[in-house]
């Protein structure tokens, strides 16, 4: 099985699968010292776990991470970091009725063609319950976002037919739907319920934002940046759909309604655009403005409702799948969804930073810093030198000072600095505050 890898900076693989007894993940590519906190993966791990609410699966997960390596008091050593998430609840016996028959809208069947294998324990790989070992690596991949003041907001637009008609950030974690619209968190959520009730289930659509995206990140040709948000967005199970900024909406409009007007931001010193209709990039890179984009989630295929199907002998089955499911995944997709696009954004930027090594203005302004560091030691070291001929003129009854050998020094320097291309004003008054530093040194040496 290939395809378990992703990135190209900054590469994550998962392993495991829901019912052996661990999942998880080895992340690569990071160097060593940077600030990671572990509570801080197992709040993302407890955001996306099972059994959170009244909407989604009661299987008992309490996917604790256990860090193996890679991370040492706080900070990444630069090795590989893995992760490991232990699986407590598998009930494999729950699916052994379902051994033979072909479930409509399930990896199984697919699996099988491919394969040859046909595993009937509730997913394996194709399971909700990889997506564990996703945001644990995507929590990492947050927290160097969050240092470089990006920040990544995921939210439930729409379940079933009930659409979030306001938008408050705050809202999204206090409703367990995760929408940002209080009122539409209400219906979506008894929508969820009567659909469970039913027998059936539910699907929807999940925004995410990113806010303060840098400007620059993305390759103009098959590194698109949303090229690669929408292939990890869509390679989340039950994500159907993705869409950049506008999308399939663009279709609609004419161009003087979609191009996004430039402006100067007297404020910000930058341009910006006044609207958002591409969803913050253009040519595949991103431009400075937040990044906004969707993804369309399908009605999860394990219901309770009687489905016509067949087993695999062709033979026409009733089936009705009990066990423990959720009736709508948007809630849980949340964090999934943003934990992709962390992992996007980080690669992209390791990217970036390799291609600006020594361009961008923070590396610039670190090899001057060492560089008058440089200038100050060697003054010190320069110091110290003349101390040492105040001493030896002390002893040896010198004059102080020796003018010829002042004149021959002035010209030399002026010399050398015409080669080196220093202005003539700049070297003579560094010489002089430096000649006048001597002679005050020998000075109150001498006295
Ligand atoms: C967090 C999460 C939880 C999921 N829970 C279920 C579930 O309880 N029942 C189900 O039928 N599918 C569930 N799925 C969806 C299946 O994993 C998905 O439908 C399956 O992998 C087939 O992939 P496809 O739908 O993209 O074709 C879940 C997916 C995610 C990401």
């Amino acid at each position: 099985m290939s395809g378990n890898v992703f990135g190209s900076a900054f590469r994550v693989m998962t392993f495991g699968e829901s019912h052996g007894p661990f999942i998880g993940l080895v992340l690569d590519g990071l160097k060593p010292g940077l600030p990671i906190d572990t509570d801080q993966i197992q709040f993302e791990l407890n955001r996306r776990r099972p059994g959170q609410s009244s909407v989604v699966t009661p299987r008992k997960e309490t996917d604790q991470a256990e860090i193996i390596s890679g991370i040492f008091e706080g900070k990444t050593t630069g090795t590989p970091i893995c992760i490991l998430i232990k699986n407590r609840d598998q009930r494999p016996g729950d699916y052994r009725k379902l051994q033979h028959i072909l479930r409509p809208g399930h990896a199984a069947y697919a699996f099988l063609q491919k394969y040859g294998i046909f595993d009937y324990r509730g997913g394996g790989r194709a399971s909700g319950r990889e997506t564990a070992t996703r945001v644990a690596a995507g929590a990492v991949a947050k927290q160097i976002l969050k240092n470089r003041g990006v920040e990544i907001i995921g939210f439930t637009q729409r379940i079933g037919d009930i659409e979030a008609q306001t938008i408050d950030l705050t809202e999204i974690e206090k409703n367990p739907v995760r929408t940002a619209d209080r009122q539409a968190a209400v219906k979506m959520t008894q929508a969820i319920l009567q659909a469970q009730q039913e027998g059936d289930s539910l699907g929807g659509v999940i925004e995410i934002r990113v806010k303060n995206c840098p400007a620059g990140l993305g390759e103009p040709v098959f590194n698109k940046l949303e090229a690669d948000l929408a292939q990890l967005l869509m390679s989340i199970g039950a994500v159907k759909a993705f869409e950049m900024g506008d999308g399939f909406q663009a279709s609609h409009l004419m161009g003087s309604e979609f191009n996004d007007a430039f402006y100067f931001d007297h404020k910000q010193k930058r341009f910006r655009t006044r609207t958002h209709h591409g969803g913050g990039v253009l040519g595949g890179i991103s431009h400075g403005e937040d990044l906004i984009m969707r993804i369309a989630v399908k009605p999860p295929s394990s219901i309770t409702k009687e489905q016509d199907t067949v087993d695999i002998q062709g033979n026409p089955v009733k089936l009705s799948i009990e066990g423990r499911h959720d009736p709508c995944i948007c809630p849980r997709i949340v964090p999934v969804a943003e934990a992709m696009v962390a992992l996007v954004l980080v690669d992209h930027i390791l990217m970036q930073d390799r291609l600006s090594q020594g361009f961008s203005l923070t590396e610039i302004r670190d090899q001057i810093d060492v560089l008058d560091t440089q200038l100050l030691l060697l003054l010190a070291q320069r110091r110290n030198l003349i101390r040492k001929i105040a001493a030896y003129k002390a002893k040896n009854f010198r004059k102080i000072h020796d003018t010829k050998r002042e004149e021959d020094k002035t010209k030399q320097w002026r010399e050398q600095a015409r080669a080196l291309d220093i202005p003539e004003d700049l070297a003579d008054s560094l010489l002089r505050s430096i000649l006048a530093d001597s002679h005050q040194l020998q000075g109150n040496i001498l006295k």
